[in-house]
């Protein structure tokens, strides 16, 4: 049962529980209408410490197609937390409006004090380069509707491994699925953290491999999960400068990639795939955004305990 639950990593959550949201945001898929007011009267607050764009958006527009409400605010500085209030004590006293919590920071670890504070189910919406559970379930569902499963599938990640925080929460879920490989396509300098290569690929005998040319790799994927340079996480700017575009995909190496190849990326992009790549129908990128906002309808709903209510009264 999820109902009440926290999600703040993707370890949080069973295989069969994934494939429980994933069933629920596929019906939610074929027939939106009929969950128009499986939230009516329930209040999301989302608090975002940190900037977003989809994330934000699509937690909301998520609660608002449901029927739900939101409040909350998108930068820190509009909050009290200019005035000095503890993480704790902001999620404390919004538990006290809402019924769901989505909260981003840029301190890794930050929900969890969250979690503390609330008795509220709290969702990670990201948590400085550590963990980005909800991006994964959206990684997750556009993988198995593209591609219909996720076992023996060979993934390439590519660019910012180090602080990309959706690679590390992607990584750790694609190891529940056998026969997963994994092809790391990064600068030297923005290798997997030593705690992702012992705590997920070590610990559950995933093979993988390591590269620095997207070339020597590309043709040899299933899927290739592009990402872009964390500029927020460098201490310099000329690192940053030096390393942004390490990896430009445009159409010459996608021709060097398989036919059923598929390209994600959670966005925003900066330089890291060319917009002339945008027409392949390999590219499904703007699906998988649009893929996000399901299954954040279905989360939603499973921790707030509302699915087995309001989901199926509607739908009948
Ligand atoms: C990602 C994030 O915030 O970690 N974006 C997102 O949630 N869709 C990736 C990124 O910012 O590069």
């Amino acid at each position: 049962m999820l109902r009440g639950r926290s999600i703040l990593e993707p370890g949080d959550l069973s295989k069969e529980e994934f494939e429980e949201v994933f069933e629920l945001a596929e019906k939610i898929m074929k027939d939106p209408a009929a969950y128009t007011h499986a939230c009516d009267g329930k209040l999301l607050a989302t608090l975002f410490y940190e900037p977003s764009t989809r994330t934000r958006l699509s937690f909301e527009a998520a609660m608002l197609r449901m029927g739900g409400q939101v409040i909350g605010f998108s930068e820190a500085g509009t909050s009290s937390v200019t005035k000095g209030e503890s993480i704790a004590d902001t999620v404390r006293t919004i538990a006290c409006y809402a019924d769901i919590v989505a909260m981003r920071h840029h301190k890794e670890g930050a929900p969890r004090i969250g979690t503390f504070a609330a008795d509220i189910p709290l969702i990670n919406a990201g948590d400085g380069g550590h963990q980005h559970p909800t991006q994964t379930l959206t990684d997750l569902l556009t993988i198995l509707l593209m591609k219909g499963g996720f076992d023996n599938l060979t993934v390439g990640f590519c660019g910012d491994l180090k602080f990309g925080r959706t690679v590390h929460s992607l990584m750790k879920a694609l190891t529940m699925y056998s026969g997963v490989r994994f092809m790391l396509i990064s600068p030297e300098e923005l290798v997997i953290p030593d705690y992702i290569r012992k705590e997920v690929l070590d610990k559950n005998n995933i093979e993988y491999k390591e590269l620095r040319r997207l070339e020597e790799a590309i043709g040899k994927l299933d899927i290739l999960y592009m990402t872009r340079v964390q500029k927020e996480r460098f201490f310099n700017e000329e690192d940053y400068v030096r390393l942004k575009d390490s990896y430009i995909l445009d159409q010459e190496k996608m021709s060097m990639a398989r036919d059923d190849m598929i390209v994600l990326h959670p966005l925003p992009r900066v330089n890291e795939i060319a917009p002339e790549v945008d027409r392949d129908p390999r590219a499904v990128y703007f699906k998988q955004a649009r893929y996000g906002m399901y299954v954040r309808m279905a989360l939603i709903m499973k921790l707030l305990g509302v699915d087995d209510v309001s989901g199926e009264r509607v739908v009948n």
